[in-house]
């Protein structure tokens, strides 16, 4: 994710603005922190791996005045987390310094043709090409606002960039694909991803459009498109409380990382999925990296294990060998394991111990290993031999949500890939899985506009249990859902395999136990068998379905519907209407939804 923030104003105050900015943005990303300001010359740049406090230590000894600044707190996607990659970034002859958020697609081509002219780069970000792509502009004779366009207009992919440049009092900047916001306040201006990093100083609020290029002096501002022509933007007034903004206006930051679902997955998906070609391009992962491998073991805990229990059904359905497993039981009694197995660690954190644990054992049984994290700069990522980044962006709610999301998806994009060099060709429904997946964003959206969930929570909230089921690709689902249920509602939830309901847990079914019953458009009559079952026992029945399933319907007490996708990837808004209702359910209860008890975030105990 990544946060920026830019100050301009007369008074030199830059720097104690920008830090107060930064640490309004730290949910956005702790990975390092820095800032430049100018005052007449060229940007003074200090930057430092970690947290925003190890920045403030170091600018406590040579602390800079000055009134124009920016500043960036970085989630890494592009190289660890090191005072190199920290932003801001220089061209070569730090002329020019400038912050960004989200992901320059093009950015590998634009350092080649970069390196053979000459330049020098000094991190692994793809963010350092565009301060060398404005030099060369400014070496041209370019003013810094036609250096900056020019610049612009090569890059694609995702960004919010603000830039200062030597001998100009003006800060730059624009964005596509990534938030930016505009705070105008007397002879003041700041430019941020979000609102609470400038709340402290001004409420006055410029929502920016994609596209939009701000240039603002200590003397006023102008909006223009990238071609120059002026546009109008409206300033609004924001009537949040501090406090609160670092929730962006939520109550908790559960709900928050819910509604952050589509924009995760689309940082999730971007640049690696073509559904026209059928094409998967996962830059550390060319055709052929897993040539050698036979059979694939998923490792992982909690939500985690849920994602790795998708993955590894999906690999197995199109002919690759497979198996998920907790991690502690790995650990514990592991499994036959070669240099043909490839193991996978599925960790939002990269910190669980249970899931190092299996992933060391299986490497020291000679194993090769994968991490698929959240954190560029975690230990599983370190420790493996390679790492798939699931781009999340951070997670403060302890009951994970948008991470399960974009884990899946990773699975999927990664799950193609072991397909065709496992078994030396691709799924036969490669294009419809694609899109599947590039659909997932809006159809999410789609649930978050208008689930019921809440409807359904009060409607069963005095019951004595709470059960969840589904088959295939949704069995996980009715797994997760009963997990995140129990974890912050604290009230009584299990999922199980549909098929086993009659095996044992029917007993327990009573008029006073609603069972949710998830369905993914395969094999739903088999479902709808055990939803009969339920019915004729008492029990209330709420079935989350994609649309249109008048079976269904007929057998259900209450519909909380999904839209219509490719079966394999359907639990994805499946799943998001269980989070919902858990949330709703919880917040009805009065929990503590973001730290539940006896939970931790991160599990670093075996
Ligand atoms: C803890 C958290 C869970 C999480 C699990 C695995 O138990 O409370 O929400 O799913 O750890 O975490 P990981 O970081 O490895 O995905």
């Amino acid at each position: 994710m990544c946060g920026i923030i830019a100050r301009v104003g007369d008074s030199d105050d830059a720097v104690d603005e920008l830090l107060t900015g930064l640490e309004n943005l730290e949910y956005r990303g702790y990975d390092s922190a820095g800032l430049a300001v100018k005052n007449g010359g060229g940007p003074n740049v200090f930057k430092r791996e970690g947290e925003i406090s190890r920045l403030k230590t170091a600018l406590d000894d040579e602390a800079p005045s000055g009134g124009l600044g920016i500043g960036h707190t970085r989630w890494s996607t592009h190289g660890p987390p090191t005072d190199e990659n920290a932003h801001p970034h220089t061209g070569c002859g730090d002329r020019v310094a400038v912050v960004h958020n989200g992901i320059i697609e093009n950015h590998d081509q634009l350092r080649e043709e970069l390196q053979a002219r000459g330049h020098v780069f000094e991190s692994d970000t793809d963010t350092e090409v565009i301060p060398h792509l404005v030099e060369e502009h400014l070496a041209e004779g370019a003013t810094a606002e036609e250096a900056f366009r020019r610049t612009v207009r090569r890059l694609s992919g995702s960004y919010a960039v603000a830039m200062l440049v030597e001998d100009s009092d003006a800060v730059y900047a624009t964005r596509r694909g990534s938030p930016l916001v505009l705070g105008v306040d007397e002879g003041e201006y700041f430019l941020a991803s979000d609102v609470p990093a400038f709340l402290d100083f001004t409420d006055d609020v410029v929502y920016l459009d994609d596209g939009d290029v701000v240039v603002a002096e200590p003397g006023g501002h102008v909006i223009t498109d990238l071609d120059g022509n002026s546009v109008e933007r409206t300033v609004k007034t924001v009537e949040w409380d501090p406090e609160d903004a670092g929730k962006g206006g939520y109550d908790h930051y559960m709900l928050k990382e819910i509604h952050e679902q589509p924009a995760a997955l689309r940082q999730t998906l971007r640049g690696r999925a073509d559904p026209a070609t059928g094409e998967v391009t996962l830059d550390d992962f060319p055709p052929g990296t897993f040539d050698d491998v036979e059979r694939v073991q998923f490792v992982a805990c909690g939500t985690s294990y849920h994602a790795g229990l998708v993955g590894s059904r999906l690999l197995g359905t199109r002919g690759v060998p497979s198996q998920a497993f907790l991690a502690s039981e790995y650990a514990t009694s592991p499994p036959p394991v070669d240099g043909d197995t490839l193991v996978v660690g599925v960790t939002q954190s990269g910190e669980t111990a249970d899931t190092l644990a299996a992933l060391r054992q299986a490497h020291a049984a000679g194993a090769r290993t994968v991490a698929v994290t959240n954190v560029v700069g975690s230990t599983a990522a370190r420790e493996c031999d390679d790492a798939l980044f699931i781009r999340a962006g951070p997670e403060i709610g302890v009951a994970a949500t948008k991470t399960y999301s974009s884990q899946v998806v990773s699975l999927a994009l990664f799950g193609e890939r072991l397909v065709r060099d496992v078994t030396g060709s691709r799924s036969d429904d490669v294009e419809r899985l694609l899109q599947g997946l590039a659909d997932l964003p809006g159809q999410v959206q789609q649930v978050l506009d208008y689930s019921k969930a809440r409807r359904v929570a009060k409607q069963y909230r005095d019951s004595d249990a709470y059960f969840f089921i589904g088959r295939d690709t949704v069995h996980p689902v009715a797994m997760e859902g009963a997990l995140k249920f129990k974890e912050i509602s604290y009230e009584h939830a299990e999922g199980f395999a549909a098929g086993e309901l009659k095996h044992g847990p029917l007993a327990l079914v009573t008029p006073n136990t609603p069972v949710f019953a998830v369905f993914n458009d395969r094999d739903d009559e088999k479902t709808l068998g055990n939803v009969k079952e339920v019915e004729a026992r008492g029990a209330p029945v709420v079935a989350v379905a994609p649309e249109g399933h008048e079976e269904v319907v007929q057998h259900a007490d209450e519909v909380l519907t999904i839209p219509d996708t490719h079966p394999d990837v359907t639990g994805v808004p499946a799943n998001v209407q269980l989070q919902l209702l858990s949330y709703h359910a919880a917040d009805i209860l009065d929990r503590p939804i973001d730290k539940p008890r006896n939970l931790a975030k991160s599990v670093t105990v075996e």
